[in-house]
């Protein structure tokens, strides 16, 4: 990992081989990425009346704020227009809908000063999305609702890129989470007691690398990136958008991020839409990575 590329023009599968490289993509707003934060900022605002969004933490009772955004968030998830806007900004950005797959975009809210970081607003730990049964071809895309600062941004902690890190991906299967922990997410406000991958080592954080891009832009990363939530002093919450997408030719030849040091089993493959037609993946592929790690290892890249 050691390249950020601006408003790249090659070609997506270049693009697609760079970013299992380690490499980071930024591209500017486009049409479909400025309609997804539009119906987010619609959404946030019918949930926060005439509080301001970025500030409404510092007005309301943590129990209340919780329960706002366990209503908000579901609404942007399941709201028929966010998969269209998801397909407009794949589609602008080069991806071929019949061999890309996405998953329904996710709103993300990092409070300021503690407030509150557990549960419907988790302040992610250093991790990959690969310890959490996601596949090596995995891509995560992510765009700032309003506007960011390094305060209040995500973080990329690029030395473990290549280097593994102890953890605890091997005690997390995505089928189990999702019967035990996924939907009582709001019920977590002081603690957080849902199992997650982890390391059991300590980290260095620095250097980091956070992407400061204006609203609307849309940062592309590979999920084995060990990445993390900037804890938040700015007085102000951050709303960002992200949601994944794999190419269904890398998943079936197994060709994607190094696995470094994931352990998990289950799989993620199940939630990814076709681009479309929003058809599943075939179930012969989901089994294959259901069955653990060892039919995740990557093929050599050519
Ligand atoms: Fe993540």
């Amino acid at each position: 990992m050691n390249t950020l590329l601006l408003d790249a023009t090659l070609s997506e599968s270049d693009r697609r081989r760079q970013l299992y490289d380690g490499q980071l993509f930024v591209y500017s707003a486009t049409p479909g990425s400025m309609a997804l934060v539009t119906l987010a900022r619609d959404l946030i605002t019918e949930t926060f009346g005439s509080l301001d969004p970025e500030t409404a933490q510092y007005q309301l009772p943590v129990e209340q704020y919780a329960a706002r955004l366990a209503e908000l968030k579901p609404k942007f998830i399941h709201h028929p227009l966010s998969k269209q806007f998801i397909q407009a900004t794949l589609r602008e950005l080069g991806c071929e809908l019949e061999r890309t797959y996405f998953d329904v975009p996710r709103m993300r809210t990092a409070t300021s000063d503690d407030y509150l970081s557990t549960g419907i607003a988790y302040a992610f730990h250093p991790h990959r999305d690969t310890w959490y049964s996601a596949p090596q071809c995995q891509l995560n895309w992510w765009i700032p609702i309003y506007e960011i600062e390094s305060g209040r941004s995500m973080a990329f902690h690029p030395r473990y890129w290549s280097e593994p890190v102890r953890n605890s991906s091997r005690t997390y299967n995505y089928g189990e989470w999702n019967k035990t922990s996924r939907f009582n997410a709001a019920a977590h406000i002081k603690s957080d007691t849902r199992v997650q991958p982890r390391p059991e080592q300590e980290l260095e954080l620095d250097p980091q690398i956070r992407v400061i891009a204006p609203v609307g832009s849309v940062l592309i990363f590979s999920g084995g990136q060990m990445h993390s939530t900037v804890p938040n002093r700015t007085g102000r919450t951050r709303f960002s958008i992200d949601f994944r997408t794999i190419n269904i030719d890398d998943a079936r030849e197994l060709r994607g991020a190094p696995n470094v040091d994931s352990a998990c089993t289950g799989t993620t493959m199940n939630d990814y839409l076709r681009g479309s037609d929003l058809s599943h993946i075939a179930g012969d592929l989901v089994d294959l990575y259901d069955r653990g790690p060892q039919a995740r290892t990557v093929a050599p890249q050519l």
